[in-house]
């Protein structure tokens, strides 16, 4: 099987969420945990954007010992030397450079020609290879940027000395049919396109972040970006754990490995939530609080037979302790009866029926039951005798 990296960038392009504001020592703790999943590459922040960013992805890139630790940087010589300046003490340092391709921001944003901004994107991977080991291009906004143009900017980068080439969804735009279609294009049209690892890069604006991150693996890259929980600009990048599981639970599909250590993947979760202010919604896939929860009696009732009736991965499996059956309104018997004997309650038929009925007439009343409430239907039952 092929293996496909790993680049995290919740603390760049995460930290990029409106209101996320992460201090140095809480980047090091985040990084050190990402290291622990076995993502391949960290981008640490953006050193040249302030001194406090600088000192963050210095700092990182100081602790961290197995992952690439890379800085983002503009496509100018003063960005490429900041991040050197802040990485040249890390064990694995790697630079990240994006320069705009698509029309849209080579007229608004750069006022660049075509020929200018090749002439800026192999200027920057240049210099940044007098440095750095691993030095990964990103053509900003690649996803709307015209696909023959996309072929003479990656030629050229090639030719500068990069080792990845990034072709970013910025804005969240492409379907996945297109996405993928760019990366065969590119593997068909650019000459010696083998010297560099394609990456791909999705923002989730009309959801389809995942998505189109599976399209560019099923399409060939080597390397998939993003960040833990999804956030990030806007809408926010792919999130890495339904990536990462959507390959390991359809690897007969995808058949790709990535070497990570999913079992970290929920604890990771909760430690960029609680970090970063960004609630985790419950019906988010994976580490939704909901992800591995079910309520109807029906499934309940599957789930107590087989759990492979209606979990297509195991909780244990992303490091969540277990299955939780919630008692509500849609709950069965048999799921009652289970968590009352779980809780150190056992009846017979009889008295059962009757607990069920009450505990119905409850759940009219109530959206969830906690334990509190089983204990008071129990005793109330109780005085009844
Ligand atoms: O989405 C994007 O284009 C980016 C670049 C900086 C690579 O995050
Ligand atoms: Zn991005």
């Amino acid at each position: 099987m092929r293996r496909v990296q790993f680049f995290d960038t919740t603390l760049r392009d995460g930290e990029q969420s409106p209101g996320v504001n992460l201090s140095a020592e809480e980047k090091v703790a985040i990084a050190l945990q990402l290291e622990k999943l076995g993502v391949h590459v960290i981008e640490a922040g953006f050193a040249a954007s302030s001194q406090g960013d600088f000192h963050s992805v210095k700092k990182v890139g100081e602790t961290v010992r197995q992952p690439v630790v890379v800085s983002l940087a503009r496509a100018v010589e003063k960005d490429i030397d900041a991040a050197w300046e802040a990485l040249k003490g890390a064990e694995s340092p790697g630079i990240h450079i994006f320069l705009a391709t698509s029309p849209i921001h080579r007229k608004y944003k750069l006022n660049l020609t075509k020929d200018q901004v090749m002439e800026r994107a192999e200027f920057a991977v240049r210099h940044a290879k007098k440095y750095f080991p691993h030095v990964e291009f990103s053509t900003e906004d690649g996803g709307r940027t015209e696909k023959d143009f996309l072929c003479q900017v990656a030629a050229r980068v090639i030719q500068a000395g990069a080792d990845v080439l990034n072709i970013p969804d910025t804005v969240g735009f492409l379907t996945p049919q297109e996405y993928g279609d760019i990366f065969r294009h590119l593997k068909e049209e650019v000459p010696r396109i083998e010297k560099v690892k394609l990456s791909a890069h999705c923002h989730d604006d009309l959801g389809m972040a995942t998505a189109n991150s599976l399209a560019a693996i099923e399409a060939g890259v080597e390397q998939v970006e993003g960040t833990i929980n999804g956030i990030g600009e806007r809408a926010g990048n792919a999130a890495l754990e339904e990536i990462a599981m959507a390959l390991a639970t359809r690897e007969s599909h995808y058949q790709v490995e990535t070497g990570l250590n999913l079992k970290e993947i929920a604890k990771t979760s909760r430690m960029v939530s609680k970090m970063t202010g960004m609630f985790v919604p419950g019906n988010k896939a994976v580490v939704g609080a909901n992800a591995f929860a079910h309520e109807s009696g029906i499934h309940q009732d599957g789930m107590l037979k087989n759990a492979a009736t209606y979990e297509i991965m195991r909780p244990e499996t992303v490091g969540q302790t277990d299955t939780r059956l919630v008692l509500g309104k849609h709950s069965g018997r048999h799921a009652f009866r289970d968590k009352l004997a779980a809780m150190g309650y056992t009846f017979d038929d009889q008295q059962l029926n009757q607990l069920f009925v009450r505990f119905k007439e409850l759940t009219d009343r109530k959206k969830t039951i906690e334990d509190d409430d089983l204990v008071s239907l129990v005793e109330e039952r109780l005085g009844d005798e």
